[in-house]
């Protein structure tokens, strides 16, 4: 009996050693491991900052519970350094605005002729430019409200990456019960390639119902007017979603994740949530060369608000018409992404940081099972192998992690055949 007894207690020792020894690799996994696996450090996938400087770095560190509870209760005292900034007159003295994040407030106001439409007109409209191609219907079709609208910014050409999204992340038809749309952002191409591609593309439409086309020109420069058509179709046509994403054609992006953990269907949907890779304190990029040049003209300050990178970022239904109704007053930016950004600012709305810095990845991440499955987005995919990857994944649904500690053993002893072949097994 007393030997027992010592023998059980020793054990529940060690079983409580191992425990705290897992919990620490836990920790350690996802303090160090991850981002090491990703491969870059999170700052420089984002090329807006340039030659790698985050401005005000350290002051930016802010006590984020503070500063959110302060946010939510319209009242943040000015941040010293930031005092000589310009502050449009109301926001001083309201003392309401964001944590000093006003640079951008300079200067950034519309012009009346941009600002003029709908700015006091609760009726929207299609906005500058008309549909070409529209899916008015899409939402209303006899259910309720959507729980996500998928809004999929794309070109005439990617057909493949149309259809390979159409057959896995964006497929309607995995989330039957929960109101799951799809809809491809596209604006017009130019000359006789650009009328085949039409006509291709109004046969496509006819075929899947999926695509909204507006009629400005589609190039990389009028990202904006594409993501703005999408929050004007939500808007207008569904205003009830509970939830929006916006992303590209080259992603991955795991929807059911997405769903069931992050927004999940089982809670009341939120209102003002905006979320995604949290772009904080980012700087305009002033190198004339890059892609991502922003003019100090159009954009004098050194900081731009916190925004959400434009591979990924996902809200609750109510803000798409906040923020066209912005848009309408706010000076456009090319770079969409920084241009919502703006938007939120306007609406004294602060993304939600994602609950862990994993989930919404603007680089491409290695492909595990493991990892894929606790992601909602990865960057920069061939339509084949997003078919590859995601058809892996969803035949190792229920034990992805378990088969990529399989496969990496097997991997690490290379000599024995039958490990490799288990492997391998596993894979398929
Ligand atoms: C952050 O703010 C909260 C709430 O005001 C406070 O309780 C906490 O001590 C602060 N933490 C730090 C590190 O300043
Ligand atoms: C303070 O802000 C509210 C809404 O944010 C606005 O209606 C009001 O006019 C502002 N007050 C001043 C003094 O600017
Ligand atoms: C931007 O600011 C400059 C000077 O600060 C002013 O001359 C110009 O009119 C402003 N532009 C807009 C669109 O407000
Ligand atoms: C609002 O806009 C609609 C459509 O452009 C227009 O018909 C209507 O007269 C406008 N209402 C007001 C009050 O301006
Ligand atoms: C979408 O998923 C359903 C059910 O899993 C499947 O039957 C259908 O073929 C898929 N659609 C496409 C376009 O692959
Ligand atoms: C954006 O679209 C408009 C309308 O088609 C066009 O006039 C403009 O040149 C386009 N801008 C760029 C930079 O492509």
């Amino acid at each position: 009996m007393q030997w027992r007894r010592r023998h059980c207690c020793t054990h529940a020792a060690k079983l409580l050693y191992l425990l705290s020894l897992l919990g620490l690799l836990v920790f350690l996994v996802h303090q160090v491991w991850l981002p090491k696996l990703s491969g870059t450090p999170w700052w420089r996938g984002y090329p807006v900052v340039y030659g790698g400087t985050v401005l005000h770095t350290t002051k930016n560190k802010w006590n984020s519970s503070a500063a959110h509870a302060v946010w939510r209760f319209g009242n943040v005292p000015q941040q010293p350094f930031r005092a000589e900034a310009t502050i449009g007159s109301s926001e001083r003295h309201n003392g309401s605005f964001h944590r000093g994040d006003t640079s951008f407030e300079n200067n950034l106001t519309a012009n009346t002729s941009q600002s003029q439409e709908g700015a006091h007109n609760a009726t929207l409209t299609h906005g500058p430019f008309p549909y070409i191609i529209d899916e008015p219907g899409k939402c209303a079709e006899d259910r309720p409200a959507p729980f996500l609208v998928l809004l999929i910014a794309t070109e005439a050409r990617q057909v493949e990456a149309r259809n390979a999204i159409r057959q896995t992340w964006g497929n309607e038809s995995v989330f039957p019960s929960l109101g799951f749309i799809r809809l491809f952002l596209l604006g017009k191409k130019e000359g006789e390639q650009g009328l085949l591609q039409q006509k291709m593309l109004e046969s496509e439409s006819r075929r899947h119902h999926d695509i909204i086309q507006q009629d400005f020109l589609d190039s990389y420069k009028n990202l904006t007017i594409k993501t703005l058509m999408g929050m004007n179709w939500v808007a207008m046509h569904c205003p009830k979603a509970s939830y929006v994403m916006k992303t590209d054609s080259d992603m991955f992006v795991n929807t059911e994740y997405l769903i069931y953990k992050l927004l999940r269907p089982d809670l009341k949907p939120r209102k003002d949530y905006f979320t995604g890779n949290n772009m904080r304190g980012f700087a305009p990029n002033r190198n004339q060369n890059s892609k991502w040049y922003m003019p100090p003209e159009l954009y004098p300050g050194d900081k731009y608000p916190t925004f959400c990178s434009g591979t990924g970022y996902v809200f609750s239904g109510d803000l798409a018409g906040k923020i066209y109704r912005t848009s309408l007053r706010v000076r456009r930016l090319h770079l969409e992404d920084v241009f919502v950004g703006i938007c939120l600012a306007k609406l004294q709305i602060e993304p939600t940081p994602p609950p862990n810095g994993f989930l919404f990845n603007h680089w491409r991440v290695s492909y595990s099972s493991c990892k894929y499955s606790h992601l909602i987005t990865s960057h920069g995919f061939h339509p084949n192998e997003l078919l590859k990857y995601w058809h892996h994944l969803q035949s190792n649904k229920h034990n992805a992690c378990i088969s990529t500690f399989k496969e990496r053993t097997g991997r690490a002893h290379p000599r024995r055949p039958n490990r490799d072949k288990q492997a391998r097994l596993l894979q398929h």
